[in-house]
Order: structure tokens, then C-alpha cells, then sequence
């Protein structure tokens, strides 16, 4: 098949990646140097014009950006076979006052909230709230729209930043789970589940980034808990919305059982690296199946050994970033290396955003897996490169009292 592919990150590369592999012609707009290697890449952000030149057979929506702005229902008027939700539907990711209020109404398990329209209800809803308390701005924010105020001055001040419209929210806790499933308006197909790492730092300290590394372990939630999520959360969202493309739960196991932090209506990133890592084979199809609502009885398969993606940023990431950096160590580093922030400039190959690269690796099991990431990591270089040295960290940890307790020492 011919694909087209929206975008520009290491979410769009490592779909390119995978695409590839299984045979496809891949084709991207706008692109990266590294899905450049993988395929063809026209720098422009006039979709529909890309299409009529391309005339793929299918086209994958990476980012929100264009899915909030119509892209699928401008696709399907022309008969063009996509991978994504109409306008409609993207407002759940769009809106997080929509989507808290879809939530309330079908039921969904989620942290208790008030929507507020004005900064003067919301002052006078703190009232109703324990701290810390969660303040949420309505629009598409990446990332930066959710603040987690320790005290009341932190609220009024996040009140006064985010709003007028906005969410309070309960703070829960318990572990993050990225849920993301394939849906064709009526079916739904979960991915194997992921966990993100947003906190730039070590430890899950300093602010919160788009993700700075992920990995994808077949134990990341228990058979019953995707089951439990798919009844009470996506069976619901799909047979209400019709909803079509990736819908992703951002979900927090607590100890009352799985509740939705938010929803994406697309895949994450970085996410997406170590799953196209995973996935073993006809990816390709099945995306042909969700865009052409054929999606019932699909399966997918995976690849047993768990995969890690360390994402490499840019000095300054995430606040102001520098970029131009000139970057040496890719080839032969041993892993896949997706392209995320990248450049083609004066010094070769260089940093050109704050997400650089996300480097992904497998291995027999999650500790290899992990070892043979940040072995390749250790071979790649750019001024002001950092990353987390911690990515699956929490995953070994419980795994490993979980092996301790089964053998019995
Ligand atoms: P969101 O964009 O809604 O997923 O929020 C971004 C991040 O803020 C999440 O990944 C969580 O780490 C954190 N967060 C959001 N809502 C809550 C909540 N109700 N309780 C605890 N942490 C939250
Ligand atoms: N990694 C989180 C996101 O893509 O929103």
C-alpha cells in the first residue's frame, strides 16, 4: 500500500518504521531526516494537497493539531481512506470540559471535578477541594495546560493563569497507564499497554515535559484490568461517539480500580516507539481496517520481549530550548533510533527541537531490554543532551518484588 503519514516526530518515524518493514510505500508530510530514510518526505502542512499528489491508499494521523482542525472529515469528503476521529470526536481530546462532561454522563470512572466558567466560580470551588488540587486548562495545551496546586495561593495563581474555563480536579494517585486502542467506529482493538515518563527529571522531578521515555511490558496491566477498561471506559466512549482512529486513555490505577485522567484521540508519543518496536507484523492492514470500518476480528500480534524508548532532549527542554547542536553517534549505536527534533543544517545532522531523538530498544526481558537502550544511549552525542535514567524503573521494581514473592525467598 501506498501510506501517507501526518506529522513530523519520533511517533510519526517509528510509524514509518514499522510501515516499512512490513513492505509498505511510505510517504510523509511534513516529515524528519529520519523518516527521510525510510521514505518520502514533502514539507508541507497543505494536506490535502499532499494527497492529491501522493494518492495514497491510507493515511495515518500522527498529532492532534490537524485531527482538532478537520482533517478526517476534509479526507472522507473526498473518499480518502484515513486513520483518525472526525472534528466531532477529536473534541475529547480538544476539550477537556467536553470530555470530563462525556465522561460524567456515560459513567466513566474519573477523579471528581468542577468545570468552571468564570475565575470567580472557580475561586469559590477550592472550597469543595482538598489539596493538592488539580487545575486544568479547557483547550489544547501540550502538555503545559494541567497544574498541581500544593496550597490555595497555588490555585489562585493556576486559576488565574489557566482560565477563565476550566477543570478542577480531585488529585488521585497510583500508577499512570497509557490505554490506547484502535477503533473503527464500532470495534475496538486495544494496543499492548504503555508507561509514559512526563517529568523531565529523575525520580519523576521537575516539570512535566510531552514524555521523556516509555516502554511497553506485556505485565503492565493484568488481562482482567484490560478487560475492566475496555467494558468500562472505551466500550462505552465507542458505542456513544462512533468514535474512528487511536483513542487513548491516560488512565491512573488507583487502589478504587482504573479511573481516566484524560483522553487523546490520537497515539502518544513517545509511546508509539517502543510499541511499533513490539508489534510484530500487518500493522499495515489493520490500519486499512479501521480506516474502512472493517476493524471486527482484527488481531494483532506482538513480539514477547518487552521494548524500552529513551527519549534524548535538547538543552533547555522543556522550557526555552537551543537548538543547531550538531549530533554524532547514531549509526551502529545499536538500537533504533527514532528522529524527533531533527535538522539537516551547516553541521550535518543536528538538534532542531526539544524532543531530539527517541532511542528504542527490546531485549529478552524488561532488564535487557532497559541495558541495551541506554548502552546505545551511551553512544550518542550533542551539546546539552539529556535524558531520564530511570525509564522503566518502577516497572523492574515491581516485577522484581513480584519474582521474589513467587520464589518463595
Ligand atoms: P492530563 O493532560 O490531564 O493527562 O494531565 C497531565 C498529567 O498531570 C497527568 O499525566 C498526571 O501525571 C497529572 N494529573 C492530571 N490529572 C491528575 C489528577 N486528577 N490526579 C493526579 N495527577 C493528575
Ligand atoms: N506521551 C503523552 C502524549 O503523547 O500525550
Amino acid at each position: 500500500m501506498r501510506i501517507l503519514i501526518i506529522g513530523s516526530g519520533g511517533r510519526e518515524h517509528a510509524l514509518a518504521w514499522r510501515l516499512k518493514r512490513e513492505g509498505h510505500d511510505v510517504f510523509a508530510a511534513q516529515g524528519n531526516p529520519g523518516i527521510a530514510q525510510v521514505g518520502r518526505v514533502i514539507p508541507s502542512t497543505d494536506y490535502v494537497a499532499v494527497a492529491a499528489s501522493v494518492e495514497p491508499d491510507l493515511t495515518v494521523v500522527g498529532p492532534e493539531a490537524p485531527l482538532v482542525a478537520g482533517i478526517v472529515d476534509q479526507f472522507r469528503a473526498l473518499g480518502r481512506p484515513i486513520v483518525g476521529p472526525n472534528q466531532a470526536n477529536a473534541r475529547l481530546e480538544g476539550s477537556k470540559i467536553h470530555s470530563k462532561d462525556l465522561m460524567h454522563r456515560l459513567g466513566i470512572p474519573t477523579a471528581r471535578y468542577h468545570r468552571a466558567e468564570t475565575q470567580e466560580d472557580a475561586l469559590k470551588a477550592l472550597a469543595d477541594f482538598a489539596y493538592p488540587v488539580v487545575v486544568k486548562a479547557d483547550g489544547l495545551a501540550a502538555g503545559k495546560g494541567v497544574i498541581i496546586a500544593q496550597d490555595r495561593e497555588e490555585a489562585e495563581e493556576a486559576i488565574t493563569k489557566l482560565g477563565p474555563r476550566l477543570i478542577l480536579e480531585e488529585f488521585i494517585r497510583g500508577e499512570e497507564v497509557s490505554f490506547i486502542v484502535l477503533c473503527d467506529g464500532k470495534t475496538a482493538l486495544p494496543l499492548e499497554a504503555t508507561q509514559d515518563h512526563k517529568a523531565v527529571g529523575d525520580g519523576d522531578t521537575g516539570p512535566n515535559t510531552g514524555g521523556m521515555g516509555a516502554y511497553c511490558d506485556g505485565r503492565i496491566l493484568s488481562r482482567e484490568d484490560s478487560e475492566n477498561v475496555m467494558r468500562t471506559v472505551i466500550e462505552l466512549v465507542v458505542a456513544h461517539t462512533q468514535f474512528t482512529g487511536f483513542l487513548y486513555a491516560g488512565l491512573m490505577m488507583t487502589a478504587d480500580g482504573p479511573k481516566v485522567l484524560e483522553f487523546n484521540v490520537r497515539l502518544g508519543d513517545p509511546e508509539t516507539q517502543p510499541l511499533m518496536h513490539r508489534i510484530k507484523g500487518g500493522f499495515g492492514q489493520v490500519l486499512m481496517r479501521t480506516a474502512t470500518g472493517t476493524l471486527r476480528g482484527a488481531a494483532l500480534e506482538w513480539n514477547a520481549e518487552p521494548s524500552v524508548c529513551v527519549v534524548l532532549a535538547a538543552a533547555g527542554y522543556p522550557g526555552q530550548v537551543r537548538t543547531g547542536d550538531a549530533i554524532s553517534g547514531i549509526e551502529d549505536c545499536g538500537a533504533e533510533v527514532f528522529h524527533a527534533g531533527t535538522r539537516v543544517g551547516a553541521k550535518g545532522l543536528e538538534t532542531g527541537g526539544g524532543r531530539v531523538l527517541g532511542v528504542t530498544a527490546s531485549g529478552r526481558d524488561l532488564r535487557a531490554a532497559v541495558a541495551n537502550t541506554y548502552a546505545a544511549v551511551s553512544k550518542i552525542h550533542f551539546d546539552g543532551m539529556h535524558y531520564r535514567h530511570d525509564i522503566a524503573r518502577k516497572g523492574l521494581k515491581r516485577w522484581d518484588a513480584d519474582t521474589i514473592k513467587a520464589s518463595g525467598t
